[in-house]
């Protein structure tokens, strides 16, 4: 036998075709074993084993019951195969081997005369279970796996996990998602070996859950007027008119907490405290500081209505905790703590009385003591606090977990002061950011996280030691819904970046490898096909960047996997399996439409890249700035504005567009010699609600010629705003100055700092 670690499906495919081409049965093949998250090390041994309805199924320990049966359930669910449930020759055998210590791992053994699942909790035979499942066929998945007979690769597989949190977070305030969607989401984060469920509860935007001491939660704070509609930074903002919401009664939250303690998933709540409680504050507005009647928030953001720390706001708190306690048996109560701005606090005099009383340093100790008072109460039930790395303003609660997310600064300072920490960092956590540059995306809040950058994540910040670093219980995924109105959006957004961070969480580090992730990705997005899961799908999507090498344009086209061919066409038409194969930059002389897209060797395997050149008098000449892009907004890099391509009307995060911050800049374009010119047009990016203003006034000079053209821009709210100048001149140089609009004006986003100026491509015909 040989010991192959880590190698997942390239060695077995020859010898179990030749195994298997005795088999008279209508292809019965063993899967590749291609298992997410990777297992700690995997022996594949020649032969196979058969599954059929003369396997049994037995847990010699009642401990594993319940994951026997559910093995059993997902099988006879799969395919007509029935198991008996008793000792058989080839049987699945569920064995308890106190060897084992850590408490998740498991080992499977499959020879051709049966499974054995070795591990020493239910936690650990069910992770075998999951591994056992995508040796499976995907048509398991939905019930549609025809034959009577199923191929299973012998194997031994020895695994555990590197991390005990492996979390997956829905907010369910923003958007309300039905309780089979919850149900379906913990399924599939069960899948992968994540053991938490952060099920965000209650935000500005709605309350979900039913605290049956206090029905105004039901009947207020469970509903908005209306919603948003757009982006946030859309300006004016409108309103879709619709009476929104919904919450979750207590008989579904119960069934969904045993449907995931089935799948060994455990639910921690959030209750959102002092901050995100508008809509707690719309039902019961003495819980604020000013008593005056707000209404469930309409809109996203942060809001300056939060709990009032007297009395009468803890007893609510305390009662409402008693319901959530007796509903989730988890040790975590997650109490958020993040986003609480301190203005009703400054302005309370019950606040400030309080914070004198307290001998408190100023509302950031206020909120200290909030958060410290509550995790007395819930320490004294037997139970944890988490809290956003917010918590640690003002001193940190003292058993208290942090919940990193504004970078990974709180989990180094909380775990320095042994404190234990989970990462969330919006840096490769947040999975409502963008997973994609394409302009075909749909709406969200912004950033940008793609999936390489998901798996890269270490959740062990380089500033602990190792001794601290034991304090990283792991990671989590979070998913905040502003911009996602339905489950299928969820899902997009989720997946897979939730199936990377699995492998984050899971797999060693020192293994991770991103290429045979993705081959083992593809495998697995033939299971969520089957579950009818909304993934995005990127992996081969094709990226172009212009380059100029000595004044000529040349496109490079790339895309994530040596496996895959780019074909390309230059006629406008769609690429087929027999269009050109891309093999070097493409040298760009005239205008053209680039279309190319990623194939196997049978069919198109990615959406199209499209792009249009237009070759205009500056394309590759020279271009110098009197300040530089910043770097957040400088993707295509200086030449981006002479290259020949538009920036996206939606995105100013794009390859195309440059950002500078604040300033007036001076461009310089120079044709290399003299030449007759008949128009200079630009755009600038107008999102007022994202800071960015078209400059006041757009100066334009040649220097070494008289010519001066002083523009001013009209105000404008087109989110796009264009210039075009018509003039007839012989010149060399093209000098535009952008004079920056100034300061933002009061009562608008950003008021009072200098906006940004973003320009596109300078096309001079
Ligand atoms: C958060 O994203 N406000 C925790
Ligand atoms: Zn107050």
């Amino acid at each position: 036998m040989r010991n192959f670690k880590h190698i997942y499906f390239f060695l077995i495919c020859s010898f179990t075709i030749l195994l298997l081409s005795s088999c008279a049965d209508e292809n019965p093949m063993a899967i590749n074993p291609a298992i997410i998250p990777a297992p700690l090390s995997q022996q594949i041994n020649e032969g196979v084993f058969e599954m059929n309805n003369s396997t049994g199924i037995v847990s010699t320990d009642d401990e594993f019951t319940q994951v026997a049966d559910f093995l059993k359930s997902y099988v006879e669910y799969g395919s007509s195969i029935q198991l008996k449930s008793k000792e058989s020759k080839n049987a699945i055998i569920f064995k308890r081997d106190t060897s084992i210590i850590n408490l998740e791992g498991y080992q499977l053994n499959i020879t051709s005369g049966g499974i054995e699942i070795l591990s020493n909790s239910a936690k650990g035979a069910f992770y075998a279970v999951q591994s056992l499942r995508q040796l499976l066929p995907a048509t398991f998945e939905n019930g549609s796996y025809k034959n009577s007979t199923v191929i299973i690769q012998n194997l031994n597989i020895k695994d555990a996990p590197q991390f005990k949190y492996r979390g997956m977070h829905l907010d369910v305030g923003r958007h309300f998602f039905p309780v089979d969607f919850i149900k379906k989401y913990i399924d599939l984060i069960s899948m992968l070996k994540m053991n938490t469920f952060h099920w965000h509860l209650t935000e500005d935007q709605g309350w979900r859950i039913e605290i049956k001491k206090y029905p105004k939660l039901q009947e207020i704070a469970a509903y908005r007027n209306e919603t948003l509609i757009g982006h946030y930074s859309d300006q004016p903002h409108k309103f879709d008119g619709e009476k929104y919401g919904g919450f979750y009664t207590q008989e579904q939250i119960k069934d969904i907490v045993k449907y995931a303690s089935e799948r060994q998933v455990t639910i921690i709540p959030e209750i959102e405290m002092p901050g995100h409680a508008q809509a707690a504050i719309s039902a019961y507005p003495e819980l604020g500081c000013t008593g005056t009647p707000i209404d469930v928030a309409t809109k996203w953001g942060v809001f300056e209505d939060i709990y009032c720390p007297k009395e009468a706001t803890f007893k609510f708190l305390e009662d409402v905790i008693d319901e959530v306690i007796a509903l989730f048996p988890g040790k975590y109560i997650h109490i958020g703590g993040d986003e609480a701005p301190k203005t009703r606090w400054k302005n309370c005099a019950h606040c400030q009385a309080l914070i004198k009383k307290e001998s408190l340093k100023d509302e950031h100790g206020l909120q200290s003591y909030f958060i410290t008072r509550m995790e007395k109460y819930i320490n004294s039930k037997g139970k944890q606090i988490i809290g956003w790395d917010e918590i640690l303003e003002g001193g940190l609660a003292p058993n208290a977990t942090v919940m990193s997310w504004r970078g990974t600064q709180g989990a180094v300072i909380a775990a320095k002061q042994h404190h234990d920490v989970i990462l969330t960092p919006g840096s490769h956590c947040y999975f409502d950011h963008y997973q994609s540059t394409k302009e075909g995306e749909p709406l969200a809040i912004g950033g940008f996280l793609p999936l390489e950058k998901v798996y890269s994540f270490n959740p062990i910040p380089k500033e602990l030691t190792i001794e601290e670093s034991k304090y990283v219980l792991g990671a989590q995924g979070n998913v905040w819904t502003e911009y996602m109105k339905d489950s299928k959006q969820v899902e997009y957004m989720a997946f897979p970046r939730m199936i990377a961070l699995s492998e984050v969480v899971w797999s060693e580090n020192k293994n991770k490898d991103f290429e045979n992730f993705k081959n083992r990705l593809e495998f697995y997005q033939e299971r969520l096909d089957a579950r009818e899961v909304n993934y995005a799908n990127h992996l081969y999507e094709v990226l172009g960047k212009s380059e100029i090498k000595e004044g000529v344009l040349f496109m490079n086209l790339k895309t994530n996997s040596d496996t895959k061919t780019i074909r390309y066409t230059l006629d406008g038409t769609a690429p087929n399996i027999n269009s050109t194969v891309y093999k070097e930059s493409l040298l760009i002389n005239k205008n053209v439409t680039i279309n190319a897209a990623s194939f196997d060797t049978k069919k198109q395997v990615s959406d199209i890249f499209n792009e249009t050149v237009k070759m205009h008098k500056a394309v590759g000449k020279k271009i110098t700035f009197n300040v530089l892009p910043s770097e957040k907004y400088n993707a295509g890099g200086n030449s981006a504005l002479i290259n020949g391509i538009s920036g996206s009307d939606k995105r100013y995060g794009d390859d195309q567009w440059l950002g500078f911050d604040g300033k007036d800049v001076e461009i310089t374009i120079d044709l290399g010699k003299e030449m007759n010119l008949n128009s200079i047009a630009t755009r600038f990016n107008n999102q007022k609600g994202s800071w960015i203003y078209a400059p006041s006034q757009v100066i334009v000079t040649f220097p070494g010629n008289e010519e001066f053209l002083p523009i001013e821009l009209e105000e404008s709210e087109e989110k796009i705003v264009d210039l075009k100048l018509e003039t007839k001149i012989f010149t060399r140089f093209v000098k535009l100055k952008l004079v920056n609009f100034g300061v933002i004006p009061d009562g608008k986003q950003g008021a009072g700092h200098k906006p940004w100026i973003f320009i596109d491509e300078i096309i001079i015909e």
